[in-house]
């Protein structure tokens, strides 16, 4: 037997008793005679004495070096008193080891594995060894509250009757927005499958099938340009319910989430339950983002009616082109010195906003370089409108709505990191609903702004403005992250129709792409909706982690790249020609 125990789970009950323990030299400290090592394992750290009286082979011993795989024998002792290790859950007790065998060696760690435990070096050197970055403290907890998380969410969806269903990860395009990454067929020279953006329309067509509920824990793939947040392969819960409503699909997420905050987030508190509804059309124009962080206020306000009169140029030909002037005030923000205002421009000006005004609310009037532009009058509208008082400051941007929203959305997130506001004892969840059916792209005309099977909300003008046409989506946003995003979906084929047409998909296309799905709706396509939350994000939330990267096991990099396996790769010669395949680099 290699081991009778784990290193985590002797305590004082088995003092006396004999055991084997296998694991790693995590510490070791060398007193001649008297040689101790922290044995560590998944489950925790105990200390084994290596004593030349107690038998252990010092031949042996001596050769001990971090890392190393060892094997001992040994009896289980009491520590003395001044000896306990209040560290160790262990710290009671130690081995006093009579045998010992090396399992393995190790060459010394490429990187510090255990001094730092905090991630600092060169996180390529890191994604390359991820096996042992994987031994940290760190790294492991996030691990195993993954694994303890997903089997909370199988456990909550069994509870609830959902059917846990794998779908393929070969499938035929599912144009949902991002580049998809192909697979080439053996036997169908010049054909592909590609690798799921999500289970989507499988999902509905399980739907179709009668299934009523069904979830996964499935991988999604998405070639798209990497962030924090994001990567190429990402996990999602995917969930579909027929015969339901907006609401029916909110209150069970909500159940859900709750249901874990409880259980793996207990310290946290939850700033509103039911959790807020809001509008796309009033998260853009109150927190300037449509996943806002609502754990702090500072609302943006709109002045554009105020101040496009005025005399300065840049806000009043912003609000001539069709665009808007929108304010945020800052509690206490006249203490912002040159250097914040420049940084917090800077933030703007990253979400192509073309300035940041400002303005000191001050004892002494108000101080600005705009101010010389408006009359006291007017300046008194500004500073009641945006609700600033003596010691505050206000800052203003002026540009279409989409960017005005958009930047200085994030400068009230920079605002809130500069003071402090982001609190982290605070899970603030809420809702985002009736987003537009379409956003507008210059050069690809209207797209779908969730998926092309998301059920439009008004329907009687879509076609004559689709940009005015709202859909049945709802999106989960915690602490400003999108947790998770649904929608109810058309069930019609006429109206699936109508959808693809403002999307410019002719029949013929549709036919090509989703003539599967346009058929199925011809045979009994029950009303249904769902959700998919990201896995990836949820767990980085609750791991209180700034990236994703840190509670995936194995990672890739910002550029999409797997360091450890060294993927992408390029292919040998026979290998492609089996598949048909030139490669043509265009430089
Ligand atoms: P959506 O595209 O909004 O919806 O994705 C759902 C959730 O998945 C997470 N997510 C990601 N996580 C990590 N890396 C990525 N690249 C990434 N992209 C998305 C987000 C997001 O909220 N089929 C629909 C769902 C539905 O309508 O039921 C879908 O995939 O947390
Ligand atoms: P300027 O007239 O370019 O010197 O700008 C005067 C002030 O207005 C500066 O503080 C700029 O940062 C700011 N500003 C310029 N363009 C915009 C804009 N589109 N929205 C908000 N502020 C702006």
């Amino acid at each position: 037997m290699l081991r009778t125990h784990t290193c985590g789970e002797l305590r004082k009950p088995q003092v006396g008793e004999s055991v084997t323990l296998s694991g790693w030299v995590h510490k070791r400290r060398n007193f001649g005679e008297l040689v101790f090592v922290d044995l560590r394992d998944r489950y925790g750290r105990v200390q084994v004495v290596f004593n030349k009286e107690t038998g252990a082979d010092f031949a042996v011993v001596d050769t001990l070096k971090y890392e190393y795989v060892i094997q001992v024998e040994g009896i289980v002792v009491d520590r003395d008193i001044e000896a306990v290790n209040n560290d160790l859950k262990t710290g009671e007790i130690e081995i006093h080891a009579s045998t010992v065998k090396v399992l393995n060696t190790s060459k010394p760690m490429p990187f510090e594995i255990f001094e730092t435990d905090k991630g600092e070096e060169d996180e390529e050197l890191r994604l390359k060894y991820r096996y042992l970055e994987l031994r940290r403290e760190r790294l492991k907890n996030n691990i195993i509250l993954r694994t303890k998380m997903v089997k909370a969410i199988r456990d909550f969806m069994e509870k609830a009757d959902f059917l846990e269903i794998e779908t393929p990860i070969l499938v035929k395009g599912t144009p949902e927005g991002s580049r998809e990454y192909l697979v080439p067929s053996r036997l169908y020279p010049g054909n592909f499958y590609v690798l799921p953006q999500s289970p989507q329309q499988m999902k509905q067509l399980l739907m179709v099938a009668g299934l009523d509920k069904y979830f996964q824990i499935a991988r999604c793939f998405r070639d798209e340009d990497q962030r924090g947040d994001r990567q190429p392969e990402f996990t999602q819960l995917d969930m579909e319910m027929s015969f339901v409503e907006e609401s029916d699909v909110m209150q069970l997420n909500e159940s859900l989430m709750l249901d874990l905050i409880k259980t793996f987030a207990p310290e946290k508190k939850v700033k509103e339950v039911p959790f807020p509804q809001m509008t796309y059309a009033y998260a853009m124009n109150t927190y300037g983002s449509d996943k806002p962080d609502i754990r702090f206020d500072l609302p943006l306000v709109d002045i554009s009616e105020k101040v496009k009169d005025s005399e300065f140029s840049v806000f009043k030909s912003a609000v001539e082109q069709g665009g808007v002037v929108k304010a945020l005030c800052v509690k206490g923000g006249a203490q912002f010195s040159r250097k914040d205002i420049d940084r917090l421009t800077d933030v703007a000006k990253i979400y192509k906003a073309k300035g940041l005004a400002y303005l000191f609310v001050e004892e002494a009037g108000v101080r600005s370089p705009i101010a010389k532009f408006f009359s006291e009058e007017e300046l008194q509208v500004i500073i009641k409108e945006s609700g600033a008082e003596v010691g505050d400051i206000v800052l203003f941007a002026a540009d279409t709505w989409d960017i005005a929203c958009d930047a200085l959305g994030h400068v009230r997130l920079a605002v809130a990191d500069q003071l402090g506001l982001r609190d982290d004892s605070v899970f603030a969840l809420c809702w985002v609903t009736d987003f537009p059916m379409f956003e507008h792209d210059e050069t690809m005309g209207f797209q779908a702004k969730h998926h092309p099977f998301t059920s439009p909300k008004n329907i009687e003008d879509m076609e004559t403005s689709p940009e005015k046409a709202l859909a049945k989506a709802y999106d989960m946003v915690l602490n400003g992250n999108e947790i998770g995003g649904g929608s109810i979906r058309i069930h019609d084929k006429g109206m699936q129709k109508r959808v693809f047409d403002v999307l410019g998909i002719s029949d013929e296309q549709a036919q090509a792409r989703f003539g599967h799905m346009l058929e199925a709706f011809e045979y009994g396509a029950p009303p249904h909706g769902g959700i998919a939350w990201g896995i990836d994000r949820l767990v980085m939330l609750f791991a209180g982690e700034p990236n994703i990267r840190e509670v995936i096991a194995f990672p890739k990099d910002q550029k999409a790249k797997d360091l450890m396996l060294g993927a992408p790769s390029v292919m040998p010669h026979e290998q492609l020609q089996e598949l048909s395949i030139a490669i043509d680099i265009k430089e």
